[in-house]
């Protein structure tokens, strides 16, 4: 609910679980709150943001925005922390100063090609600077189901000579006080989202990706806790970028303590150019809150994404359990190495068969082939004809692996098109696993992939897409930039993408599209809203899972996690896990299976029938459920996930014991998020126990002889 309370110029923005406030004080929109819902009726106006005692008291006319927290600090006029927002003018003035102009109420707000959350209400307040010809107009976006406020801006050039913008962040927040703590998530292939936490100290800390993409390397989320906040306590704030460039976010405790929390677009080799009259839209911002802990921010972060960005056609649905050739057979198959995997999955659960990379082309390993949409006739010399009729008659789905933004030099595409590849003048274009990036920001790039993707699909009966992307941009630049667009390289990319994925992912909407970059390089809000779930990583490892999506889990649901089990040992770290753990970690997330069905030993063949209908049994869980992580491999060697349904009535609790010890205590995992008044029958030990026992005491769990890596998983039904 968005109210306006016009004595005292306050807003305030009322969503499940938090409210946000501000007020317009001297022409400046200031920000008022953020956090647990308070009433609206109160005067917030006696909470300015001036430090006690600051010798730069606000008196209007003199440097004082340096005290207060304004909604959209822009830089010149005295506020020195890092500004959301900053211009050029033609003469290479940087003052702005933004003052209140209006609102409005907006339904079903939309933003010019981004992805943008749906299902709330939106507040629209413009600020102005007719001095430097500027307009902001700042949305917000509040949910009655979700504490979560997604913000972006739109910026337009209102002035006669061109504007120049040189940073174009979605949002700054300005929190009370300087005692919070800084939780990031680093990575690198193949170990993605680890947790990383830091205290926020007087100056700015920042991450970010340079690389055209959300990364690996840093995820854009940031979480900004206090300082004594656990898991399960204390209030935790986060925000989380739906974009999928390259970005910056970063954490600020001020002088006059307060800590500011900012983000959006990287202005890294960045700016965009506006001619009188044009606008340009930044990313949403989506700022969630909880009085739980992180994992109360975790849970406002999954609520949101499933109600109010994830496709919904998708989104709680039941998803396919594939079986992927990837590592079964890499680039070197053909049908008779392949129709055993598709027969041994009848029967077994298993939906869909997907067939990675290599079908193309003449790509028989990485070099070559990539950007020729054409099935690879020297593998496949019937087409994929075959292999779709052979799982349908096991009655199992086809799905399909493309890389729609790169092309191989050694390909008819780039024979045909070398300048459609991403370069620098006078640079060789650097190679990255032997491929180049195609220029998507050129609209008969983009309509080349369009046709030859949709082309595939349309001509054959194909269920399932995997969209993968190996390698990052180097040597940023487009010949056929517009003047005004010569600086936001990493922009117009986003923005071609999006286009991509209205024009292909949207436009079949009978075929489920699964996100993949080189594993989770690009697992990020953006491509949520696209892709119902994404390749979490191309660790297949079990005990490498556990903390990879124990991280992911920090921002994004369950559901939105490909999980599959793997051969042992490992592909990528030699480790051997039981078939079991193998299972249980990839039934945390939509499961599936990355192996040589047919080469399986029969006991875990005729176990996989049995785990997929486990899995299928309390699905509902992965996909709406409350997730508590309520043992963290990261400080200790239990790997613990509940998952609790919406009305308590059922979860499942999975461990997994990392490292077999000797003498080890009998652990207890507390478990929160039940029902206290209720009694829980647990299926495997037979014990019934009262939610709150459960709570505070914890379920009993004799872990002391289990071997490395070993899990157990426990489902709770309220008697
Ligand atoms: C990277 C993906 O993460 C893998 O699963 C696989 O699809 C390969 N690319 C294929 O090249």
């Amino acid at each position: 609910m968005i109210s306006f309370d016009e004595k005292n110029a306050i807003f305030t923005l009322t969503g499940k679980g938090t409210t946000y406030a501000m007020g317009v004080v001297d022409g400046v929109l200031e920000h008022r709150y953020f956090g647990a819902p308070i009433h609206a009726g109160d005067d917030l106006s006696l909470f300015r943001g001036e430090a006690a005692g600051s010798f730069e008291a606000r008196i209007p006319g003199t440097v004082s925005q340096n005290q207060i927290s304004a909604e959209a600090p822009a830089y010149g006029r005295g506020d020195y922390r890092e500004p959301m927002l900053v211009f050029r003018g033609e003469e290479g003035e940087t003052t702005v100063d933004l003052r209140y102009v209006g609102y409005r109420i907006v339904r079903d707000h939309k933003l010019a090609g981004l992805p943008t959350s749906f299902g709330g209400e939106t507040l629209a307040v413009t600020l102005s600077d007719p001095v430097r010809g500027v307009s902001v107009e700042l949305f917000y976006t509040v949910f009655d189901d979700a504490p979560a406020v997604a913000r972006s801006a739109r910026i337009k050039n209102t002035g006669k000579g061109k504007l120049k913008i040189l940073r174009a962040y979605s949002a700054a927040l300005d929190l009370p006080g300087n005692g919070y703590d800084l939780i990031t998530l680093y990575g690198a292939w193949v170990r993605e989202r680890m947790p990383e936490r830091t205290p926020v100290r007087h100056g700015v800390i920042s991450v970010d990706s340079k690389r055209v993409s959300s990364s690996a390397t840093e995820n854009p989320f940031a979480a900004v806790v206090e300082r004594t906040a656990t898991e399960n306590a204390g209030r935790a704030y986060g925000l989380a970028l739906v974009y999928s460039s390259s970005w910056k976010i970063s954490v600020e405790g001020a002088q006059n303590g307060s800590t500011r929390l900012l983000g959006g677009i990287s202005d890294f080799a960045f700016s965009k150019t506006l001619s009188p009259g044009e606008t340009f839209d930044t990313p949403e911002a989506v700022f969630a809150f909880s009085p739980d802990g992180l994992g109360g921010l975790s849970r406002a972060f999954h609520d949101y994404a499933r109600e109010h960005l994830m496709n919904p056609a998708f989104v709680k649905r039941p998803r396919p359990i594939v079986v992927n050739n990837w590592e079964a057979t890499y680039f070197d198959f053909d049908y008779e190495r392949l129709y055993p995997i598709i027969d041994a999955a009848e029967g077994t659960g298993i939906d869909t068969f997907v067939l990675d990379d290599g079908w193309f082309g003449a790509r028989n390993n990485d070099s070559a082939g990539l950007g020729d949409w054409t099935v690879n006739r020297s593998k496949l010399p019937e087409g994929l004809t075959p292999l779709i009729e052979r799982c349908h008659a096991r009655g199992l789905k086809f799905g399909l692996w493309f890389e729609p933004e790169m092309v191989n030099p050694d390909s008819d595409l780039y024979r045909a098109h070398p300048d459609w590849a991403i370069s620098c003048p006078g640079y060789e274009p650097l190679l990255s696993r032997r491929q180049l990036v195609l220029d998507i920001t050129r609209p008969e790039v983009r309509d080349y992939i369009v046709s030859a993707v949709n082309r595939v699909l349309s001509e054959n009966a194909i269920d399932y897409v995997k969209w993968d992307s190996n390698r990052n941009v180097t040597e940023l630049f487009s010949s056929a930039a517009a003047e005004n667009d010569r600086e936001c390289f990493a922009h117009a990319y986003a923005l071609g993408l999006y286009d991509l994925f209205e024009r292909i992912v949207f436009a079949n909407p009978g075929v489920f599209f699964e996100g993949c970059s080189g594993g989770g390089a690009r697992f990020d809000f953006g491509m949520l809203y696209y892709f119902p779930q994404i390749w979490t990583s191309d660790d297949t490892d079990a005990g490498m899972r556990c903390l990879i999506q124990y991280g992911t889990s920090y921002v994004y649901p369950p559901s939105a996690m490909s999980c599959h089990v793997a051969a042992c040992p490992n592909h990528q770290n030699g480790r051997t896990t039981p078939f079991f753990t193998r299972c249980a970690v990839a039934h945390l997330g939509a499961t599936g299976f990355e192996l040589d069905l047919s080469k399986l030993p029969d006991e875990e063949r005729n176990a996989i029938r049995e785990q997929n209908e486990l899995f299928r049994r309390d699905e509902d869980l992965i996909l709406s459920g409350d997730l508590y992580r309520v043992a963290d491999p990261f400080s200790g060697n239990l790997f613990g996930f509940l998952i609790v349904s919406k009305d308590r009535s059922k979860a499942t609790l999975t461990l997994v014991k990392l490292l077999a010890e000797t003498n080890a205590e009998h652990l207890f995992p507390r478990l929160p998020g039940l029902d206290p008044a209720a009694s829980y029958f647990i299926e495997e030990s037979g014990a019934t126990f009262h939610g709150d026992t459960l709570a505070e005491v914890g379920l009993p769990f004799d872990c002391r002889k289990l071997g490395d890596f070993t899990a157990a998983v426990f489902h709770l039904r309220r008697v």
